[in-house]
């Protein structure tokens, strides 16, 4: 069971040892938290997100909080990001890439779960069908909630896989139009 509630505008999680977790749509006002955000990962997460070691956060982040290329929500703990799950488009509007991102220290306390199903919820809304993201096989937390998803998977070298989350539950749509 998780404990996952909308209120007005934003959704409050309580995870299993008791801390509530704060989880809304970002704007433009959170770039600069956002980046911040970004920089302060460890190498290994920022790899494992973007399966390449980026440094320069900042056409990701413009993309992320411009209605128009995608969206994301934030974690929040005391008013400080700690986890996000983005939505960039790639055929509008109903595929785009997905991908989380929760601090390790937060990790294991289902916040990433959180955060797909507040992605998902948004995503609905604006009629995407099909959310993408490639995963390292040794990804166990992102395969896990992938499968939680229901998603369709398809083995795309030794080491990765690209999964396919069918948010309206119409997975023979995965793998026809533009996926990158
Ligand atoms: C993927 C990620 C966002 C998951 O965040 P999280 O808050 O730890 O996820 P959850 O706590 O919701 O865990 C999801 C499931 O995976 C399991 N899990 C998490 N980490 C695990 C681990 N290291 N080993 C085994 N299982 C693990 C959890 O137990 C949970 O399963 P359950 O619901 O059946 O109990 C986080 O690991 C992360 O930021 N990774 C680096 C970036 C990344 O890989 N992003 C995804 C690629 S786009």
């Amino acid at each position: 069971m998780i404990r996952l509630s909308k209120l007005d505008g934003f959704w409050m999680f309580e995870t299993d040892d008791g801390y509530k977790i704060k989880i809304r749509k970002a704007d433009i006002n959170d770039r600069e938290a956002l980046i911040k955000f970004y920089q302060s990962l460890d190498i290994e997460t920022i790899y494992n997100r973007f399966l390449s070691v980026v440094r320069n956060f900042k056409s990701i982040v413009e993309k992320i909080t411009s209605d128009d290329t995608g969206f994301c929500v934030v974690a929040e703990f005391n008013g400080k990001i700690i986890g996000d799950g983005e939505a960039v488009f790639i055929e509008k509007p109903v595929r785009a890439e997905v991908a989380l991102v929760v601090k390790r220290e937060w990790r294991r306390k289902r916040i990433g779960t959180a955060l797909i199903l507040v992605l998902r919820e948004i995503a609905l809304e604006k009629g995407i069908k099909w959310g993408y993201a490639t995963i390292s096989l040794s990804n166990v937390a992102s395969l896990k909630i992938a499968k939680k998803m229901n998603a369709e998977i398809k083995r795309i070298d030794i080491n990765t896989v690209k999964v396919c989350l069918p948010l309206t539950g119409e997975k023979e749509g995965c793998w026809k139009g533009k996926i990158i």
